[in-house]
């Protein structure tokens, strides 16, 4: 039974609005999926997993587009008949969602016999209602955007998206009385401050809706296109692209008459680029009015991807396919990046080195390591079982800034900000880490006085996982299991899967059994993409030798000179990672931030465990030349006391007073 039906009124201030559909665009087939197409979608699916996260019923449709002079003129190129073509190119859409572990619950084609029926259907009631006339018209076409354009849309005389000019075309064809509905759309869109998101897009479509509007064509002779949909009035013409590709989203859930009509084209949300701005906020509510529906619910409008600072495109050959990035980087990663990284609304830029610096990072050290940690920890000093939360626990460090996380997350996802609700997110997993090393638990275990402490330390860390595990959840899924698996609990079960019910601090049961899974995110080599440290090393070093030869005269043994001394080049280095060098009880291979991330090795393993000193701030000489020990390249040395004591030497990092950025220079 529908929550509406139990009597919940939904409210357009609440979040929670019960049912929820949710769409992209449907992408033409003349060009195979990008990294483009791939954004979208993968918001989309994020919304449709974040909202059935918090309870609602949720429908979520993607699709091709495939009639159209483009399609025609792409399916010959290729020498097949265009009805060929589209499946080919469609069933790659198809095949690509589930790669990004997108799941959408419909997959609509134009090409679908009831969505033909459906533009029929549409079109005869338009016209009937007298919204539709036949008229002669002389305009500027451009094949690339499928339209007329008007003088004022172009730049030296070309269409801006496509850079060609447009062609001048005389025919006489079927208008729709876009005009009509102007006023009523312009007051729709005052009165719903929502309706057309982020405000910039709103305030473009109301300086384009300032001027009158001309009405729109919808027709193609059927003597210069064949492949549309016959117009039901008249078989000697098919319909103008954009008539039958709107319509859609009302074909997919059933319209007119089916069940899921009903229940979602009330709450319809619209997910689209800046591209497609005028047919999604002008064309399509106006045939919407016309149709005499209510209007749809929202629409939200995303920026565009570029490569490296550059438009994607064929001709410049940096288009990037989605199997490509999932091979190179794994899907949640991309999952990740392109939410992180892309201000919804505004442009963005792609480049290798800037998603391996938010795996190495966000995922790797941050996320990664609290997990890695927070389970290491409970594994060793509970034998890998949750303690009871702790009763009478004042320590409300992090479950304070868990709920007002929770808060911001919620609010973030529901607005499409998703970069903020990531950032939210994250300022939890940052604090959980300095939580760890504030408290720490390998002290807490050997403290005999200790009481609960060390229960109520560890209890907050793994409740803060779950709670993670809930919110990362839309954006990471595959992820999200490996972590709920992980902490003992399956990825179905509602502590991990519904935030309504269990969004609030405390639901991990005291008990749960931990299961050992590996590291969620390994790091990315960085050596491989950047300009390898040693070399840059090794030139700085010979320089200054030489330099030293010419200048230096002789000195007392065991002293050195001012200038001996500054050529050791001592930087504050974070340690972002630690783990054991495989078959030395010695070595420890530290990752350091200082400000680039370099490999260390280090004697210490008998001093320290790996947990104790990540996100330790230590000194380090970073300017020595790298060599391998067991096998492990290490650039650079962390300096330590040496301290003899019984005839035994122990080693105490050195590190330094307050907090300083990783990289600082020593004087
Ligand atoms: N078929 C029409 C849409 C009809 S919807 C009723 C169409 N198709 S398209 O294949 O060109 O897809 C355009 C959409 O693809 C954009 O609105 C956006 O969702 C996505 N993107 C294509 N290139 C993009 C970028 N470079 N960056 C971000 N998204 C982009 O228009």
């Amino acid at each position: 039974m529908r929550k509406e039906q139990r009597g919940i009124v939904p409210c357009d201030h609440c979040i929670i609005t019960m049912t929820t559909y949710i769409t992209t665009p449907i992408y033409y087939v003349n060009a195979q999926p990008h990294l483009g197409h791939a954004y979208t979608t993968i918001v989309a699916d994020t919304y449709a997993r974040f909202r059935r996260l918090i309870g609602d019923s949720v429908r979520f449709q993607t699709g091709t587009d495939e009639h159209g002079d483009k399609i025609a003129e792409a399916a010959e190129r290729e020498g097949v008949s265009p009805k060929e073509y589209v499946d080919r190119i469609s069933g790659m859409f198809r095949e690509t969602w589930p790669l990004l572990d997108v799941k959408p619950d419909n997959f609509i084609r134009t090409t679908d016999p009831e969505h033909v029926l459906t533009v029929q259907n549409i079109l005869q009631q338009v016209y009937d209602k007298g919204d539709i006339y036949f008229d002669k018209y002389t305009g500027l076409y451009c094949t690339g955007c499928e339209r007329f354009l008007t003088e004022k849309e172009l730049v030296d005389g070309k269409c801006p998206d496509h850079q060609t000019a447009p062609d001048e075309i005389t025919e006489e064809n079927y208008f729709f009385r876009m005009s009509r509905y102007q006023q009523e759309l312009i007051d729709h869109i005052h009165a719903n401050p929502d309706f057309i998101t982020p405000e910039r897009y709103r305030n473009e479509v109301l300086s384009f809706l300032s001027e009158p509007l001309e009405d729109l064509c919808i027709s193609r002779p059927t003597s210069r296109l064949t492949w549309g949909i016959p117009l039901p009035f008249d078989e000697n013409f098919v319909t103008y692209v954009w008539f039958d590709a709107l319509i859609n989203y009302l074909t997919g859930i059933g319209y007119p008459d089916g069940d899921n009509f009903e229940e979602y084209w009330r709450v319809a949300e619209h997910v689209i680029a800046k591209d497609i701005l005028k047919p999604h906020a002008i064309y399509w509510p106006t045939m919407v009015l016309s149709t005499g529906l209510p209007l749809y619910k929202k629409l939200h409008v995303h920026g565009y991807w570029n490569v490296d600072e550059t438009k994607m495109s064929k001709s410049i050959g940096n288009v990037i396919r989605p199997a490509e990035l999932v091979e190179a980087y794994g899907v949640d990663s991309i999952r990740y990046f392109i939410l992180r990284e892309m201000s919804f609304g505004l442009d963005a830029s792609f480049s290798s080195d800037a998603i391996v610096a938010r795996m190495n990072s966000d995922l790797a050290n941050d996320i990664g390591n609290l997990y890695s940690r927070t389970c290491a920890m409970l594994m060793k000093y509970c034998d890998g079982v949750v303690p009871e939360a702790v009763a009478a626990d004042d320590d409300t460090v992090l479950r304070d800034l868990a709920a007002e996380v929770l808060q911001r997350y919620r609010e973030e996802m529901n607005s499409f900000q998703f970069h903020r609700g990531l950032q939210a997110v994250w300022e939890l997993i940052s604090q959980a880490n300095r939580y760890i090393v504030e408290n720490e638990p390998w002290a807490l275990v050997k403290d005999e006085s200790r009481g609960d402490r060390l229960n109520t330390v560890l209890y907050n860390l793994v409740e803060t996982l779950r709670l993670l595990t809930l919110m990362l959840q839309p954006v990471m899924p595959g992820t999200c299991r490996k972590m709920a698996q992980g902490l003992g609990l399956e990825p179905e079960n509602p502590l991990v899967a519904d935030l309504a019910e269990h969004g609030n601090w405390g639901g991990m049961p005291g008990g749960t059994r931990l299961e050992k899974v590996s590291a969620l995110f390994p790091r990315v080599d960085v050596k491989k993409k950047k300009q390898p440290v040693k070399e840059q090393s090794k030139k700085k070093k010979s320089s200054k030798a030489e330099k030293k030869q010419k200048q230096k005269p002789a000195l007392a043994e065991g002293v050195i000179s001012f200038d001996q001394f500054q050529e050791l080049e001592l930087r504050v280095g974070e340690i972002v990672a630690a783990e054991p060098v495989k078959k030395s009880d010695r070595l420890l291979q530290l990752t350091v931030k200082a400000p680039e991330e370099r490999t260390i090795v280090a004697g210490i393993a008998e001093y320290y465990r790996p947990e104790e000193i990540t996100g330790m701030l230590v000194l380090i000489v970073a300017n020595l030349q790298p060599v391998k020990l067991m096998g492990v390249e290490s650039q650079g040395m962390v300096l330590a006391a040496k301290v003899e004591e019984g005839g035994k030497t122990r080693l105490v990092l050195s590190t330094v007073s307050g907090k300083v950025p990783p990289g600082t220079p020593v004087a």
